[in-house]
């Protein structure tokens, strides 16, 4: 299928009109660009569950805190959309900051207590920017489904919860996280990192794993295995933000481990925060 490209609401609508007319489902797959293997399989996704796949390319300035990394976030947008067509996905929406907020816009769509904690604790405001951003593109678009990696695990809560609030008409789809073999997340941020760090970011994953089965073969309670965790990484030189067992859904802490749960971390490296999570299922 010919990539269409969309720089604009009335282009990316007429694209839209052209697949409904030939009765396409639609797969929408949100992405900042900056295009890598994790956002492939997201596309790859959407192309099994339906039969047309929208990519939104789009850096949200309203996501970022002001001190955060919306200048130097990396933005290639003729890679990307070589990526995007060879992928086979139908339509590339590119819009500009003017095409999304236009002068006067002065809306917002609130993530609620869910993005208040963990990273939202953090960054204030986050979740906020990205419900808004969401919100307008799935409006936008109108599609059948919406694809979501599940490396962003907190933002596929938020975003499940403002769906299902706002009645938006779409099912959301968390996509399983690609990684590198050596078992690093893939994120369009991990090219912040230096050599040395690139080395140790792995053990991220891998504390998370350690940590994740202590608590799965009730091995030791999970006040003391998060507390492991934490000096495990503190030792290697991350700077802890959090290292949580939460409910799937609510994202509440879970002190006893029952049948499942999220283990999510964020720390920093460096200069470049990293987050990951996995699933705790009992063994
Ligand atoms: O995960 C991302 O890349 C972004 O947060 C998203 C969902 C595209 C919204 O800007």
């Amino acid at each position: 299928m010919q990539l269409t490209v969309s720089r604009d609401a009335e282009n990316l609508q007429k694209a839209l009109l052209e697949l409904a007319q030939a009765g396409r489902r639609v797969a929408l797959v949100p992405t900042m660009g900056a295009l890598h293997a994790g956002h492939m399989s997201l596309i790859r996704l959407g192309l099994e569950l339906a039969d047309a796949v929208v990519v939104s390319i789009f850096v949200n300035p309203k996501q970022f805190g002001p001190n955060e990394d919306f200048a130097r976030y990396p933005r290639m947008l003729e890679a990307d959309l070589r990526k995007v067509e060879e992928a086979g996905a139908a339509v590339a929406y590119a819009p500009s900051v003017e095409d999304l907020y236009p002068q006067g816009f002065d809306s917002s769509v609130s993530a609620g207590e869910l993005g208040r904690i963990l990273e939202g604790a953090s960054r204030p405001g986050h979740f906020d920017g990205v419900a808004t951003v969401v919100t307008k593109l799935l409006l936008r678009t109108l599609p059948h489904i919406a694809i979501f990696g599940e490396k962003d695990y907190q933002q596929l809560c938020v975003i499940r919860r403002v769906v299902a609030d706002l009645d938006i008409p779409v099912e959301i789809i968390g996509a399983p996280t690609l990684r590198a073999p050596d078992g690093l997340a893939m994120s369009s941020r991990n090219g912040y990192l230096s050599s040395e760090e690139r080395q140790l970011a792995p053990k991220l994953y891998e504390t998370l794993t350690h940590v994740g089965s202590a608590i799965s073969k009730n091995e030791l309670p999970v006040a003391k295995a998060l507390a492991a965790g934490v000096a495990q990484l503190t030792s290697l030189g991350y700077k802890v933000d959090y290292l949580e067992l939460r409910d799937e859904d609510s994202l509440q802490p879970i002190e006893r481990f029952k049948d499942s749960a999220r283990l999510l971390v964020a720390a920093k490296l460096g200069n470049t925060r990293l987050i990951d999570n996995i699933v705790i299922l009992s063994s």
